[in-house]
């Protein structure tokens, strides 16, 4: 941990009036599921940043596992790589561990997760057991043929997670960061081969978990196709 006498005082005022404003706000559990290039991960910081919430993004996550070589990412890694899903196991095993940490003290966001049904009846025992549930499920309902544009001009700056497009979302500076300054990626699966694999699993096996929340009447649908403002507003909405 920290040595609290080796931070600024300005950044612990501000950090302390962040916590007095989340106080503040109802403790939300949101899922976020989509198909690949839906604008989760996009619409996810904000929603965040507006409830104080963690994002827990399993793709993010299975990413960090895979480039430090962990044995979880190790055996992640061929799933990944091909666009198939991982054992519902390992996904599983990460999400319980990270609920558990106090930035998700007032409730979170899953993106990427559950994306079958097995994961999805697993977080309902998962959260039974802490005497919660899910709140909200926002579906980012979008036509397949938007999503090859999307995904083959995505860059990701690694460490924050941010994500920019070429076209939709430029960064300032080609290839660079706009906060850090550091250099851009493009994730490996980002390709429109391993995106024709992604989107099969999405419709065989994450689509029956749209049906799954549907019948608990927690879904609500978002119109992903349009730009990424109104994208915004229509979940505010959703989540007001
Ligand atoms: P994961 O990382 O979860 O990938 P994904 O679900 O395929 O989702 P993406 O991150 O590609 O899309 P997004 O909806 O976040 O899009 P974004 O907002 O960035 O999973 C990767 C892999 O990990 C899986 O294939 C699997 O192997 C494994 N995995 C993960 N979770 C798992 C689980 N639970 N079980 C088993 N396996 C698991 O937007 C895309 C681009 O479009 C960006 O460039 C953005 O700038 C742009 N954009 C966003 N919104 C708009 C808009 N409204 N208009 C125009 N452009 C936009």
């Amino acid at each position: 941990m920290a040595d609290l006498e080796d931070v600024q005082t300005v950044d612990l005022m501000s950090e302390l009036l962040r916590r007095l404003k989340c106080s503040q706000k109802p403790d939300k559990r949101l899922i976020f599921i989509g198909p690949p290039g839906s604008g989760k991960g996009t619409q996810s910081p904000i929603v965040k940043d507006e409830f104080c919430l963690c994002h827990l993004s399993t793709g993010d996550m299975l990413r960090a596992a895979v480039a430090s070589k962990t044995p979880l990412g190790l055996k992640a890694k061929e799933a990944m790589d091909t666009g198939a899903l991982v054992t519902d196991e390992l996904v599983v095993g990460i999400i319980d561990e990270a609920m558990n940490k106090p930035k998700c003290q007032k409730g979170f966001i899953l993106d990427g997760f559950p994306r079958t049904v097995a994961q999805a009846e697993k977080l309902d025992e998962m959260l039974k057991k802490r005497g919660t549930g899910i709140d909200k499920v926002l579906n980012f309902a979008i036509d397949d043929s938007v999503l090859e544009e999307r995904i083959t001009g995505r860059w990701i700056h690694p460490s924050s997670g941010r994500s920019y497009h070429t076209k939709f979302a430029p960064p300032k500076t080609p290839g660079v960061d706009d906060i850090t300054g550091e250099p851009l990626i493009q994730r490996k699966d980002d390709n429109a081969e391993v995106l024709r694999s992604r989107l099969a699993a999405f419709h065989t096996q994450t689509e029956p978990v749209i049906d799954y929340y549907a019948k608990k009447a927690v879904l609500t649908n978002i119109h992903a196709e349009k730009a990424p403002q109104e994208v915004t507003s229509e979940v505010q909405k959703a989540l007001s």
